[in-house]
Protein backbone atom coordinates (compact mmCIF):
# COMPACT_ATOMS: atom_id res chain seq x y z
CA UNK A 1 0.00 0.00 0.00
CA UNK A 2 1.32 3.21 -1.04
CA UNK A 3 -0.16 6.82 -0.45
CA UNK A 4 1.65 9.24 -3.13
CA UNK A 5 0.72 12.57 -2.53
CA UNK A 6 1.26 15.81 -5.05
CA UNK A 7 1.64 19.15 -3.71
CA UNK A 8 0.47 21.74 -6.52
CA UNK A 9 -1.10 19.38 -8.36
CA UNK A 10 -3.22 21.44 -10.43
CA UNK A 11 0.10 23.07 -12.32
CA UNK A 12 1.93 22.64 -15.42
CA UNK A 13 3.49 19.45 -13.87
CA UNK A 14 0.99 18.52 -11.24
CA UNK A 15 -1.22 17.78 -13.52
CA UNK A 16 0.84 15.53 -16.13
CA UNK A 17 2.65 14.42 -12.45
CA UNK A 18 -0.30 12.86 -11.26
CA UNK A 19 -1.42 11.06 -14.18
CA UNK A 20 1.51 9.46 -14.35
CA UNK A 21 1.30 8.30 -10.46
CA UNK A 22 -2.12 7.18 -11.01
CA UNK A 23 -1.09 5.06 -13.97
CA UNK A 24 1.90 3.73 -11.56
CA UNK A 25 0.36 0.42 -10.70
CA UNK A 26 2.28 0.35 -6.87
CA UNK A 27 0.43 3.13 -6.47
CA UNK A 28 -2.92 2.81 -4.13
CA UNK A 29 -3.75 6.34 -2.85
CA UNK A 30 -3.10 9.67 -4.40
CA UNK A 31 -4.01 12.28 -2.91
CA UNK A 32 -3.96 15.88 -4.60
CA UNK A 33 -3.06 19.67 -3.01
CA UNK A 34 -3.19 22.77 -4.74
CA UNK A 35 -4.44 26.41 -3.80
CA UNK A 36 -7.25 25.84 -6.81
CA UNK A 37 -8.45 23.30 -9.12
CA UNK A 38 -7.62 20.04 -7.70
CA UNK A 39 -11.29 18.30 -6.64
CA UNK A 40 -11.37 18.79 -10.65
CA UNK A 41 -8.57 17.37 -11.57
CA UNK A 42 -9.08 14.31 -8.36
CA UNK A 43 -12.49 13.47 -10.14
CA UNK A 44 -11.07 13.49 -13.88
CA UNK A 45 -8.28 11.16 -12.81
CA UNK A 46 -10.36 9.04 -10.42
CA UNK A 47 -12.24 7.77 -13.63
CA UNK A 48 -8.96 5.95 -14.95
CA UNK A 49 -9.08 2.14 -14.25
CA UNK A 50 -5.81 1.83 -12.25
CA UNK A 51 -5.85 1.07 -8.37
CA UNK A 52 -5.11 4.35 -6.89
CA UNK A 53 -7.73 5.98 -5.15
CA UNK A 54 -7.83 9.59 -5.72
CA UNK A 55 -8.78 12.65 -3.93
CA UNK A 56 -8.28 16.34 -4.48
CA UNK A 57 -7.75 19.30 -1.73
CA UNK A 58 -7.78 22.86 -1.01
CA UNK A 59 -6.55 25.24 1.77
CA UNK A 60 -9.93 25.46 2.97
CA UNK A 61 -11.30 22.94 5.99
CA UNK A 62 -7.51 21.73 7.07
CA UNK A 63 -6.77 20.48 3.40
CA UNK A 64 -2.81 20.19 3.58
CA UNK A 65 -3.32 17.84 6.84
CA UNK A 66 -6.28 15.75 5.02
CA UNK A 67 -3.86 15.03 2.21
CA UNK A 68 -0.72 14.33 3.74
CA UNK A 69 -2.56 12.66 6.75
CA UNK A 70 -0.64 8.96 6.00
CA UNK A 71 1.31 9.89 3.26
CA UNK A 72 4.45 7.52 2.26
CA UNK A 73 5.61 9.62 -0.31
CA UNK A 74 5.14 13.54 -1.56
CA UNK A 75 6.31 15.39 -4.22
CA UNK A 76 6.18 19.24 -4.35
CA UNK A 77 6.13 21.06 -7.65
CA UNK A 78 4.13 23.78 -6.49
CA UNK A 79 5.38 27.06 -7.12
CA UNK A 80 6.04 29.34 -10.09
CA UNK A 81 8.11 28.24 -13.01
CA UNK A 82 10.19 30.85 -14.30
CA UNK A 83 9.54 33.08 -17.14
CA UNK A 84 11.81 35.03 -20.07
CA UNK A 85 13.84 37.74 -18.18
CA UNK A 86 13.27 36.07 -14.39
CA UNK A 87 16.30 35.18 -12.67
CA UNK A 88 16.38 31.94 -9.96
CA UNK A 89 17.04 34.65 -7.27
CA UNK A 90 13.44 36.19 -8.63
CA UNK A 91 12.21 32.79 -8.50
CA UNK A 92 13.46 31.88 -4.95
CA UNK A 93 11.87 35.11 -3.55
CA UNK A 94 8.38 33.33 -4.30
CA UNK A 95 8.98 29.83 -3.99
CA UNK A 96 10.99 29.75 -0.97
CA UNK A 97 7.76 30.75 1.25
CA UNK A 98 5.47 28.36 -0.46
CA UNK A 99 7.84 25.69 -0.32
CA UNK A 100 8.45 26.32 3.31
CA UNK A 101 4.83 26.62 4.38
CA UNK A 102 4.13 23.41 2.58
CA UNK A 103 7.49 21.31 4.73
CA UNK A 104 6.29 22.99 8.09
CA UNK A 105 2.57 21.11 6.73
CA UNK A 106 4.71 17.70 6.43
CA UNK A 107 6.86 17.98 9.45
CA UNK A 108 3.44 18.16 11.26
CA UNK A 109 1.63 15.58 9.83
CA UNK A 110 3.71 13.24 7.92
CA UNK A 111 7.33 13.56 9.33
CA UNK A 112 8.52 10.34 8.31
CA UNK A 113 7.30 10.88 3.90
CA UNK A 114 9.97 10.41 1.66
CA UNK A 115 10.26 13.79 0.03
CA UNK A 116 10.79 14.89 -3.24
CA UNK A 117 11.11 18.31 -4.26
CA UNK A 118 10.88 19.31 -7.47
CA UNK A 119 9.78 23.53 -6.98
CA UNK A 120 13.06 25.13 -7.88
CA UNK A 121 15.44 26.91 -7.20
CA UNK A 122 15.81 23.12 -6.15
CA UNK A 123 19.62 23.87 -4.95
CA UNK A 124 18.16 26.37 -2.23
CA UNK A 125 14.80 24.59 -1.98
CA UNK A 126 15.55 21.05 -0.46
CA UNK A 127 17.83 23.27 2.22
CA UNK A 128 14.49 25.22 3.02
CA UNK A 129 12.60 21.36 3.69
CA UNK A 130 15.63 20.66 5.73
CA UNK A 131 15.99 23.54 7.82
CA UNK A 132 12.50 23.23 8.23
CA UNK A 133 11.98 20.09 9.24
CA UNK A 134 14.92 20.82 11.50
CA UNK A 135 12.89 23.05 13.52
CA UNK A 136 10.17 20.70 14.28
CA UNK A 137 13.06 18.12 15.21
CA UNK A 138 12.00 15.83 12.14
CA UNK A 139 14.41 15.80 9.80
CA UNK A 140 15.88 12.37 8.72
CA UNK A 141 18.37 13.07 5.72
CA UNK A 142 17.77 10.18 4.08
CA UNK A 143 14.15 10.97 3.03
CA UNK A 144 14.49 14.22 1.30
CA UNK A 145 15.34 14.09 -1.83
CA UNK A 146 15.98 16.93 -4.79
CA UNK A 147 14.38 15.81 -7.78
CA UNK A 148 17.62 16.46 -10.46
CA UNK A 149 16.12 13.84 -12.88
CA UNK A 150 15.18 16.03 -15.56
CA UNK A 151 19.02 16.50 -16.22
CA UNK A 152 19.57 13.19 -16.23
CA UNK A 153 16.37 12.58 -19.05
CA UNK A 154 17.95 15.17 -20.89
CA UNK A 155 21.23 14.16 -20.97
CA UNK A 156 20.26 10.51 -21.99
CA UNK A 157 18.06 12.20 -24.75
CA UNK A 158 21.13 14.66 -26.12
CA UNK A 159 23.72 11.49 -25.79
CA UNK A 160 20.96 9.05 -28.29
CA UNK A 161 20.19 12.33 -30.66
CA UNK A 162 24.35 12.78 -31.13
CA UNK A 163 25.04 8.81 -31.36
CA UNK A 164 22.13 9.03 -33.80
CA UNK A 165 19.67 6.91 -32.59
CA UNK A 166 16.89 8.03 -30.55
CA UNK A 167 16.00 4.21 -29.99
CA UNK A 168 18.35 4.31 -27.29
CA UNK A 169 17.55 7.11 -25.50
CA UNK A 170 15.74 4.98 -22.66
CA UNK A 171 18.52 2.72 -22.46
CA UNK A 172 21.12 5.65 -22.07
CA UNK A 173 22.37 6.37 -18.44
CA UNK A 174 24.81 9.35 -18.03
CA UNK A 175 25.40 10.39 -14.35
CA UNK A 176 24.51 13.52 -14.15
CA UNK A 177 26.21 15.43 -10.90
CA UNK A 178 26.42 18.29 -8.84
CA UNK A 179 23.22 20.34 -8.25
CA UNK A 180 20.08 21.29 -10.84
CA UNK A 181 20.94 24.62 -12.40
CA UNK A 182 23.08 25.93 -14.91
CA UNK A 183 26.87 25.32 -14.22
CA UNK A 184 25.76 23.37 -10.96
CA UNK A 185 24.53 20.03 -13.53
CA UNK A 186 27.62 18.72 -14.22
CA UNK A 187 26.91 15.75 -16.51
CA UNK A 188 29.44 13.28 -16.62
CA UNK A 189 29.53 12.14 -20.31
CA UNK A 190 33.28 9.68 -19.95
CA UNK A 191 30.85 7.40 -17.74
CA UNK A 192 27.73 7.44 -20.35
CA UNK A 193 26.65 3.97 -20.85
CA UNK A 194 26.79 4.59 -24.38
CA UNK A 195 30.40 6.00 -25.17
CA UNK A 196 30.06 9.57 -27.62
CA UNK A 197 31.62 8.84 -31.16
CA UNK A 198 35.26 9.38 -30.77
CA UNK A 199 35.10 11.50 -33.88
CA UNK A 200 33.14 14.26 -31.96
CA UNK A 201 34.84 17.55 -31.86
CA UNK A 202 36.08 19.22 -28.81
CA UNK A 203 33.60 22.32 -29.44
CA UNK A 204 30.38 19.60 -30.03
CA UNK A 205 30.89 18.05 -26.61
CA UNK A 206 31.17 21.50 -25.07
CA UNK A 207 28.12 22.53 -27.02
CA UNK A 208 26.71 19.02 -25.60
CA UNK A 209 27.82 19.76 -21.80
CA UNK A 210 25.95 23.11 -22.01
CA UNK A 211 23.17 22.08 -23.91
CA UNK A 212 22.24 19.49 -20.64
CA UNK A 213 23.05 22.65 -18.29
CA UNK A 214 21.06 24.92 -19.68
CA UNK A 215 18.13 22.75 -21.59
CA UNK A 216 15.42 24.28 -19.43
CA UNK A 217 16.50 27.77 -21.28
CA UNK A 218 15.40 25.84 -24.38
CA UNK A 219 11.74 25.16 -23.21
CA UNK A 220 11.39 28.62 -21.65
CA UNK A 221 12.01 30.28 -24.70
CA UNK A 222 10.45 27.98 -26.83
CA UNK A 223 7.13 28.60 -24.33
CA UNK A 224 7.42 32.24 -24.83
CA UNK A 225 6.04 33.51 -21.54
CA UNK A 226 3.85 30.15 -20.80
CA UNK A 227 6.41 28.49 -18.33
CA UNK A 228 9.18 26.58 -18.18
CA UNK A 229 9.39 22.20 -18.76
CA UNK A 230 6.38 20.63 -17.56
CA UNK A 231 5.56 18.10 -19.43
CA UNK A 232 9.49 16.35 -19.81
CA UNK A 233 9.30 17.27 -15.59
CA UNK A 234 6.43 15.46 -15.03
CA UNK A 235 8.25 12.17 -16.61
CA UNK A 236 10.98 12.64 -14.98
CA UNK A 237 9.34 13.11 -12.00
CA UNK A 238 7.15 10.21 -11.83
CA UNK A 239 10.42 8.50 -13.15
CA UNK A 240 12.24 9.19 -10.09
CA UNK A 241 9.27 8.36 -7.36
CA UNK A 242 8.79 5.14 -9.34
CA UNK A 243 12.35 4.74 -8.14
CA UNK A 244 11.65 5.44 -4.84
CA UNK A 245 8.49 3.93 -4.09
CA UNK A 246 10.08 0.31 -5.66
CA UNK A 247 13.12 0.87 -2.75
CA UNK A 248 11.08 1.08 -0.06
CA UNK A 249 8.90 -1.74 -0.91
CA UNK A 250 12.32 -3.76 -0.73
CA UNK A 251 13.61 -3.74 -4.45
CA UNK A 252 17.34 -4.06 -4.07
CA UNK A 253 20.12 -1.88 -6.57
CA UNK A 254 18.20 0.98 -7.69
CA UNK A 255 20.74 3.69 -8.27
CA UNK A 256 19.66 7.23 -9.20
CA UNK A 257 21.55 10.57 -9.16
CA UNK A 258 19.39 12.93 -6.48
CA UNK A 259 20.16 16.34 -4.58
CA UNK A 260 20.49 15.14 -1.21
CA UNK A 261 22.01 15.79 2.66
CA UNK A 262 25.53 14.60 2.92
CA UNK A 263 24.41 13.79 6.16
CA UNK A 264 22.31 10.87 5.04
CA UNK A 265 25.73 8.73 4.68
CA UNK A 266 28.37 9.54 6.39
CA UNK A 267 30.72 6.96 4.81
CA UNK A 268 29.91 8.05 1.20
CA UNK A 269 29.97 11.60 1.75
CA UNK A 270 33.36 11.39 3.41
CA UNK A 271 34.40 9.81 0.05
CA UNK A 272 32.74 12.15 -1.92
CA UNK A 273 33.89 14.99 0.55
CA UNK A 274 37.57 13.63 -0.53
CA UNK A 275 36.97 14.13 -4.43
CA UNK A 276 35.21 16.99 -3.90
CA UNK A 277 38.25 18.44 -2.10
CA UNK A 278 35.64 20.49 0.05
CA UNK A 279 32.76 19.96 2.52
CA UNK A 280 29.02 20.34 1.08
CA UNK A 281 25.86 20.24 2.96
CA UNK A 282 24.07 19.09 -0.03
CA UNK A 283 25.50 17.26 -3.18
CA UNK A 284 23.83 15.51 -6.35
CA UNK A 285 25.41 12.19 -6.73
CA UNK A 286 24.45 8.56 -7.54
CA UNK A 287 22.29 7.62 -4.65
CA UNK A 288 21.69 3.97 -4.25
CA UNK A 289 18.36 3.93 -2.74
CA UNK A 290 16.43 1.32 0.05
CA UNK A 291 13.83 0.49 2.09
CA UNK A 292 15.12 3.66 4.16
CA UNK A 293 15.13 5.98 1.52
CA UNK A 294 19.12 6.93 0.80
CA UNK A 295 21.19 3.53 0.94
CA UNK A 296 24.44 4.85 0.08
CA UNK A 297 26.01 7.38 -1.90
CA UNK A 298 27.89 6.74 -4.84
CA UNK A 299 31.19 8.77 -5.28
CA UNK A 300 31.60 10.38 -8.27
CA UNK A 301 34.32 8.09 -9.70
CA UNK A 302 37.33 8.73 -12.60
CA UNK A 303 36.66 12.22 -13.87
CA UNK A 304 38.51 13.77 -17.19
CA UNK A 305 39.80 16.71 -16.42
CA UNK A 306 37.42 19.09 -18.51
CA UNK A 307 35.24 16.85 -15.79
CA UNK A 308 37.27 18.05 -12.67
CA UNK A 309 36.89 21.69 -14.05
CA UNK A 310 33.24 21.52 -14.42
CA UNK A 311 33.06 19.89 -10.56
CA UNK A 312 35.23 23.08 -9.54
CA UNK A 313 32.95 25.66 -11.10
CA UNK A 314 30.01 23.82 -9.56
CA UNK A 315 31.03 24.32 -5.98
CA UNK A 316 31.04 27.99 -5.14
CA UNK A 317 27.71 28.50 -6.72
CA UNK A 318 26.17 25.27 -4.83
CA UNK A 319 27.47 26.84 -1.46
CA UNK A 320 26.06 30.25 -2.64
CA UNK A 321 22.67 28.41 -2.82
CA UNK A 322 22.72 26.42 0.00
CA UNK A 323 23.40 29.14 2.28
CA UNK A 324 20.29 31.25 0.27
CA UNK A 325 18.11 28.73 1.53
CA UNK A 326 19.56 27.80 5.01
CA UNK A 327 19.38 31.79 5.84
CA UNK A 328 15.64 32.27 4.60
CA UNK A 329 14.58 29.73 7.35
CA UNK A 330 16.95 30.90 9.85
CA UNK A 331 14.94 34.62 9.25
CA UNK A 332 12.08 33.30 8.65
CA UNK A 333 11.86 31.91 12.34
CA UNK A 334 13.69 34.81 13.88
CA UNK A 335 11.01 37.39 12.42
CA UNK A 336 8.54 35.36 14.28
CA UNK A 337 9.96 35.77 17.74
N1 LIG B 1 13.20 20.26 -10.71
C1 LIG B 1 13.05 20.51 -12.00
O1 LIG B 1 13.76 19.94 -12.85
C2 LIG B 1 12.02 21.50 -12.50
C3 LIG B 1 11.75 21.60 -13.88
C4 LIG B 1 10.78 22.48 -14.28
C5 LIG B 1 10.12 23.28 -13.37
N2 LIG B 1 10.42 23.18 -12.04
C6 LIG B 1 9.74 24.00 -11.02
O2 LIG B 1 8.49 23.40 -10.65
C7 LIG B 1 7.61 24.40 -10.14
C8 LIG B 1 6.22 24.30 -10.79
O3 LIG B 1 6.29 24.55 -12.16
P1 LIG B 1 4.96 24.51 -13.06
O4 LIG B 1 5.38 24.76 -14.45
O5 LIG B 1 4.15 23.31 -12.73
O6 LIG B 1 4.18 25.81 -12.50
P2 LIG B 1 2.62 26.11 -12.53
O7 LIG B 1 2.44 27.55 -12.20
O8 LIG B 1 2.01 25.60 -13.79
O9 LIG B 1 2.08 25.22 -11.34
C9 LIG B 1 2.41 25.46 -10.02
C10 LIG B 1 1.22 25.08 -9.16
O10 LIG B 1 1.58 25.33 -7.81
C11 LIG B 1 0.40 25.80 -7.18
N3 LIG B 1 0.71 26.46 -5.92
C12 LIG B 1 1.19 27.72 -5.71
N4 LIG B 1 1.30 27.95 -4.40
C13 LIG B 1 0.91 26.82 -3.76
C14 LIG B 1 0.79 26.44 -2.41
N5 LIG B 1 1.11 27.27 -1.43
N6 LIG B 1 0.35 25.20 -2.15
C15 LIG B 1 0.02 24.34 -3.12
N7 LIG B 1 0.10 24.64 -4.42
C16 LIG B 1 0.53 25.86 -4.74
C17 LIG B 1 -0.25 26.73 -8.20
O11 LIG B 1 -1.61 26.98 -7.92
C18 LIG B 1 -0.03 25.93 -9.48
O12 LIG B 1 -1.14 25.07 -9.74
C19 LIG B 1 8.34 25.72 -10.41
O13 LIG B 1 9.00 26.11 -9.23
C20 LIG B 1 9.33 25.38 -11.48
O14 LIG B 1 10.42 26.25 -11.51
C21 LIG B 1 11.34 22.29 -11.60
Amino acid sequence: MVKAVVLGAAGGIGQPLALLLKANPLVTELGLYDIVNTPGVAADLSHIATPAKVQGFLPPDDGLKKVLTGADIVVIPAGVPRKPGMTRDDLFKINAGIVKGLATGIATTAPKAFVLVISNPVNSTVPIVAETFKKHGVFDPKRLFGVTTLDVVRASTFVSEIIGDLSLAPKVVVPVVGGHSGVTIVPLLSQSSHPLPSSLSEDSHAALVHRIQFGGDEVVKAKDGAGSATLSMAYAGAEFAAKVIRAIQGEKGIVAPSYVSLESDAEGAAALTKELGQELAYFSSNVELGVDGVAKLHPLGKLTEGEQALVKAAIPELVKNIETGVKFVADSYKATL
